[in-house]
């Protein structure tokens, strides 16, 4: 039976991998300290959703673990030796970033490189996908002309018809500590594929969603609007007269990708 070693695995991303690949058999691991709550207050605790992936999951462990400690994440990829990691533990929020930039760059950095460090050790022919983002590029998208429509803003730019290419430099721009702390994981995991050979990929997500978002004002917006709407809480609006600015995507098709790289994995990915 193949192994799958999921951080953040309560969170929006983490969860639908659970779901994805158990369905299919998989023996599924998950590490989650329900640090969400203490970064988000009540809305963003996330411990209803690690119940509702035990309750129906037979094949799912739970390990509440920090990616922040480096021995247990050490003992654990030794104990597992899974076949395929996936990383989505992290603190998401720029705004939070900004408050509180140790734990930021804690989790979203060294938490990462103890991720890859326990790999290399002890599962290094695993295969190790990140959840990074696309604010490695920091505002360099924002210099894009954009053109107002009915309901949305769209880039006024053919070259960007199809979204922006891995090629923009990540250099050179402003990223808040959230987008820095990020680039470096982004890094470290090309690194880990490029110098040690092992099969990493970062994906630079733009708006991810779904039903297992434990949405706040900070993070997961489509959720956090549609609580809003349902509890009668006011729901405010930044910029951009209102219109819809970027893409969403869905985390089951996030989930699909996964499933195609791990088909067909390849060394620092991007
Ligand atoms: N949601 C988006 O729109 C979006 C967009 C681009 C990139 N991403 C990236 O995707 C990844 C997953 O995002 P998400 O929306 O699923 O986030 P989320 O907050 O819903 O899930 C993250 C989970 O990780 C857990 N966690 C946080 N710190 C931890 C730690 N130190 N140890 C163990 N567990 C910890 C949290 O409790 C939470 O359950 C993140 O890296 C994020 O930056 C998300």
């Amino acid at each position: 039976m193949k192994k799958l070693l999921v951080t953040g695995s309560s969170g929006l991303i983490g969860s639908e991998v659970v779901r994805s690949f158990a369905s299919e058999g998989w023996q599924v691991h998950g590490i989650d300290n329900n640090l969400r709550a203490d970064w988000f207050g009540p809305d963003g605790d996330t411990r209803w959703n690690q119940k509702r992936l035990l309750a129906e999951n037979p094949n799912f462990r739970h390990h509440e673990l920090d990616v922040r400690d480096r021995s247990a994440v050490l003992a654990t990829v030794a104990e597992l030796r899974p076949d395929l990691v996936v990383h989505a533990a992290a603190q998401p929020s720029h705004d939070l970033a900004a408050s509180r930039p140790l734990d930021d760059f804690d989790v979203n950095a060294v938490g990462t490189l103890n991720l890859l460090e326990a790999v290399r050790r002890h599962a290094p022919e695993a295969a190790l996908v990140h959840m990074s983002t696309n604010k490695v590029y920091g505002d360099r998208p924002n210099s894009i002309p954009l053109r107002e429509l009915e309901t949305r803003w769209d880039y006024d730019d053919p070259t960007y018809a199809d979204g922006i290419s891995e090629a923009m430099s990540i250099d050179q721009s402003k990223h808040s500590l959230f987008g820095a702390s990020k680039v470096a994981a982004d890094i470290l995991v090309q690194e880990y594929g490029r110098y040690f050979g092992i099969h990493t990929c970062c994906l630079r997500c733009g708006c991810l969603t779904g039903p297992n978002h434990s949405g706040v004002e900070q993070h997961g917006f489509l959720s956090y609007l549609i609580k809003c709407h349902l509890e009668g809480r006011t729901y405010r609006v930044y910029g951009y007269k209102g219109k819809q600015v970027r893409d969403h995507l869905h985390a089951v098709d996030v989930a699909r990708f996964i499933q195609e790289f791990w088909k067909n994995p390849r060394c620092g990915e991007v």
